[in-house]
């Protein structure tokens, strides 16, 4: 069931509910699959980290059936960390390579990611920055959500008019972030992310969050108000936008909470 959410800001963004998170990511997959099949040009913006995972594996399913073709579509993805090159196990390079790529079917020279190792990350900020705004623009962004509020690795603070930059992560998140990591010991101090502006610029979001440590930053975003503190919290300003949550993800809400879909 989708209902928008109950919030005092901008404009309502729709919410939808699930009971597992195994079933909000095969919603989302299915979103994704209807873009790309409605429009096979689609831009794609991905996102890394565990949440997706299993939207992936759908697609590459999805693929495998014959029921979709990714050959025509574009991607950027969303953020890398800083000092590490594509081949590296803890890259989002690689992430990308091992959870979604290397199992479907897309167009190498379409597939847009930040180098991690350049020389000079600024430069590469601005190389993938002009990338972007050279392209026809995303129409359809894929988010997760970080347990502080942030999107891509804009971490709190990150104003919305902020673009593609080199960021520090925050202590929450080197610490979040860490059990994910496959080689390293700790996670990369430094990202390449595009910024919230970025983000906005998507013609349509996805949000995707499961799991109760969620549940306070999905809150904050959906009841709170729009501001920095909560990166999230400013995609109340985006005209479409549909948060895809599993009860855990949404026990702290207050109108929505523990309702089963
Ligand atoms: C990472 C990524 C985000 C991601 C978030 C949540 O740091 N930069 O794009 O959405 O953290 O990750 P997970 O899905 O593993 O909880």
């Amino acid at each position: 069931m989708t209902q928008p959410a109950q919030i005092n800001r901008d404009r309502p963004q729709m919410l939808t509910i699930f009971e597992t998170a195994g079933e909000a990511a095969y919603a989302v997959a299915d979103h994704v699959l209807a873009t790309v099949k409605s429009n096979p040009n689609a831009i794609l913006g991905l996102a890394t980290g565990q949440t997706p995972r299993q939207v992936y594996a759908r697609l590459i399913e999805a693929v495998r059936d014959g029921a979709v073709t990714f050959r025509q579509a574009t991607t950027f993805n969303l953020d890398e960390y800083c000092g590490l090159p594509p081949s590296h196990p803890d890259s989002f390079a690689a992430f990308m390579r091992r959870e979604l790529f290397d199992g479907a079917d897309f167009t190498s020279d379409r597939v847009n990611l930040i180098a991690g190792d350049a020389t000079d990350y600024h430069a590469e900020a601005d190389r993938y920055a002009d990338l972007l705004h050279s392209s026809d623009g995303i129409d359809l962004q894929l988010l997760g959500l970080g347990t502080n509020g942030h999107i891509g690795f804009n971490e709190p603070g990150s104003e919305q008019d902020s673009r593609l930059r080199v960021v520090n992560l925050s202590a929450e998140t080197i610490e979040a972030n860490r059990p994910s990591l496959l080689e390293l010991a700790t996670v990369p101090p430094h990202a390449i992310t595009m910024g919230i502006s970025d983000i906005l610029n998507s013609r349509e979001i996805i949000m995707l969050a499961t799991g109760a440590s969620k549940a306070q930053a999905v809150c904050r975003s959906l009841e709170g108000p729009a501001s920095a503190d909560c990166p999230a919290s400013y995609l109340s300003r985006h005209p479409n936008v549909h948060w895809y949550l599993d009860i855990g993800a949404a026990s702290s809400l207050r109108a929505n909470g523990r309702r089963k879909i």
